[in-house]
């Protein structure tokens, strides 16, 4: 696999460099689970930025780096550095980039992270801009699927619940649409709709897709259920989406093989009692999250300069 530097967008990603990179990422996952993990970063040391909050994105590549023997500069609050003394976005890559490897970086903007790696002489991972995508977290949905289902191609993916604003939609959708016969059902509010930017890239993609409020009819057919929360820091107002929540109630309906996905955090679009369902592999997913950063971990800051 061509070594990967910076982690910006799916588009990096083909159906082939995926596979090679799943490839990696079971090799992790068995490391990790039979030893805890090896000294394949050390010496190496990562920063990671993070302009707006996160639990599972800034956790885990703490514990990927620091599993593969590495250290960590966590900045999780940026009011606390010369952020809030009005230094750049830029300024503070190329202070980090003084004294670290790697710069994972989360931003309210969409195009910040691209902007930042353009100024970085090392590699910088997205883990997230704003409204637009969440390449890191789609690699890992993407992963999810592949040992929760056992395939890629031929899946009916239902997403919920605000569409309209989520990053990690955004990017899980561009993923599926790599891979072949892939059918996506987009449930929301008529507020909170799927963008036309998606929509017109899945057809360019030649990856069908429907949009309905039918929440029932849609679990019934899915494979793949990706739900997320309403993203209300993103929009003012109040959208009353009581009628897509998934309830215990709903899992008669789904297929015995079917899994629920949510990037989470999880606020109220999952009722907890689902959480007991075998199917719900929402937080089964947050593990694979871990290795499948540990396995970009070590090809961008291993890899590169081989
Ligand atoms: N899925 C996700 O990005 O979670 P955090 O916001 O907690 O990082």
């Amino acid at each position: 696999m061509k070594p990967l530097t910076h982690i910006l967008s799916t588009e990096q990603f083909t159906r082939t460099t995926l596979e090679q990179l799943f490839t990696d990422v079971a090799a992790i996952e068995k490391l990790v689970n039979e030893k805890g993990g090896d000294d394949r970063l050390k010496h190496k040391v990562v920063a990671t930025l993070f302009y707006e909050p996160s639990t599972r994105t800034s956790s885990s590549f703490i514990a990927a780096t620091q599993r593969l023997g590495g250290t960590v500069i966590a900045i999780n609050d940026t009011k606390t550095t010369s952020h809030a003394k009005g230094e750049s976005l830029q300024d503070t890559i190329r202070t980090l980039e003084q004294y670290v490897d790697c710069i994972v970086l989360r931003h309210p903007e969409i195009g910040a992270v691209r902007q930042a790696s353009e100024v970085a002489n090392i590699p910088v991972i997205s883990a997230g801009d704003g409204g637009g995508e969440h390449p890191t977290q789609a690699l890992l949905d993407l992963y999810t699927t592949k040992r929760e289902v056992g395939r890629l191609d031929n899946l009916t993916v239902a997403f919920g619940t605000d569409l309209l604003h989520s990053r990690t939609v955004r990017s899980f959708a561009y993923m599926l649409s790599k891979f072949k016969n892939n059918h996506l059902i987009f449930v929301s509010p008529k507020e909170l709709q799927i963008g036309e930017d998606v929509k017109t890239y899945l057809k360019k993609q030649n990856t069908t897709f429907e949009e309905t409020d039918d929440m029932e009819s849609a679990l019934k057919k899915a494979d793949v259920i990706y739900w997320n929360r309403i993203q209300k820091e993103r929009f003012t107002g109040n959208v009353p989406a009581q009628k897509f929540v998934i309830k215990t109630t709903h899992l008669d309906l789904l297929k015995p093989d079917a899994v629920i996905l949510n990037p989470l955090p999880r606020i109220d679009e999952i009722e907890t009692g689902v959480d007991r369902d075998l199917r719900a592999a929402y937080f089964r997913q947050m593990r694979y999250g871990l290795y499948v950063r540990m396995a970009l971990l070590d090809n961008v800051i291993n890899r590169r300069t081989k």
